[in-house]
């Protein structure tokens, strides 16, 4: 195989499936430049006279600070656009938005319910869109969850068994399961078979691992899912956009996936824990307080114990999200 130049600039980041595992290889390695740089205090503002634009369509901590300091450190201008501040579904197209937006700024970052939107908006506005979340896929996380998993297992990714636990079908599900599948872990989805990522999906992961040497599985076994694994991950079990309705079924559903004490102890000794936040790890939350109240239990997706224990790794994942947009943004608008 012909070693090529990876170059990214002008690209947009939708989902990982649009992705070589060498260009994703390369936005891992980068982020870990740019955490470098900022760990050493040194400046970094490569894109000066740029600008950007944020635009939520759902709730955010991480995603939209993480863009909003990466841009700053960057050097570049940054603008924060909540639902209520555009004009964008109600009253204005996407597709009118992007050709707008693409006209004042260097690049997009949306976040937001289909993401067929955010393929419309970087189809339509002629710059970099980076996709900070939509109900299928969240592509920006899953680089900062790679570099995550790197420092921690510096001899490699490849090889490595990642189990995700309870809703599979989710954005993390789908995107975690993509993400392995190109890097050449094996991909364990831990969680009732009715929460299975589409079939199609699954098949094309299938497929990318002939390539790669990874796997991918699901059970509804936890012991033999955390058995030998080197990452436990899980996700919330109502994703935003979903209605509160589902709360009591997805309690149900899900709480014989909650990753406990007990299942880090089947996994590998060197085993870490993984979420992407914002977690239901106790009752200190006005959601996490209502659920107690109606449904009795005080902790959900993960025990407060394995949350606050020294396997997790959660900090430094969400700390990681501002590295690696900021290689993400660097790469594609250089
Ligand atoms: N993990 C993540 O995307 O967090 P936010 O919803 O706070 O952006
Ligand atoms: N599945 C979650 C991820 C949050 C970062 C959601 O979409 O709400």
């Amino acid at each position: 195989m012909i070693d090529m130049p990876v170059n990214l600039s002008g690209r947009s980041l939708l989902k990982l499936l649009d992705f070589t595992p060498d260009e994703i290889n390369y936005l891992i390695d980068l982020s870990q430049d740019f955490k470098n740089l900022k760990r050493t205090g040194t400046p970094h503002r490569y894109l000066e006279g740029k600008n950007i634009v944020l635009l939520f369509q759902k709730t955010s901590t991480r995603t939209r600070c993480s863009f909003e300091v990466a841009g700053m450190d960057l050097g570049m201008g940054v603008t924060y656009l909540d639902p209520g501040s555009s004009q964008m579904g109600k009253k204005e197209s996407i597709e009118d938005t992007a050709r707008v937006l693409g006209r004042f700024y260097d690049g997009i970052e949306f976040r937001g319910f289909k993401q067929s939107d955010v393929e419309e908006l970087a189809a339509k506005s002629g710059v970099p869109v980076w996709n900070g979340l939509t109900d299928e896929f969240h592509p920006t996380q899953m680089i900062a969850d790679m570099l995550t998993v790197k420092e921690n297992f510096p001899m490699g990714l490849k090889g490595l068994k990642f189990v995700f636990f309870g809703d599979c079908r989710n954005n993390m599900g789908n995107s975690l399961m993509v993400t392995c599948s190109k890097l050449g872990l094996h991909f364990v989805g831990c969680g009732p078979k009715e929460l299975k990522p589409e079939a199609s999906l699954i098949e094309k992961c299938k497929e990318i691992c002939k390539e790669t040497g990874g796997s991918v599985e699901f059970t509804e076994d936890p012991q033999s899912a955390a058995t030998d694994a080197n990452v436990i991950y899980t996700d919330i079990w109502l994703s935003m956009g979903e209605p509160d309705e589902l709360w009591e079924q997805r309690i149900k559903e899900l709480s014989p996936f909650r990753v406990t004490k007990q299942v880090m102890s089947w996994a590998s000794p060197d085993a870490i824990f993984m979420h992407c936040l914002p977690s239901f790890h106790d009752t200190n939350t006005t959601i996490g307080e209502e659920i107690a109240e109606k449904f009795g239990i005080t902790e959900m997706e993960v025990e407060d114990d394995v949350f606050e224990s020294t396997q997790s790794r959660v900090f430094e994942e969400a700390e990681n999200r501002m590295h690696s947009i900021k290689a993400i943004m660097y790469a594609t608008l250089r």
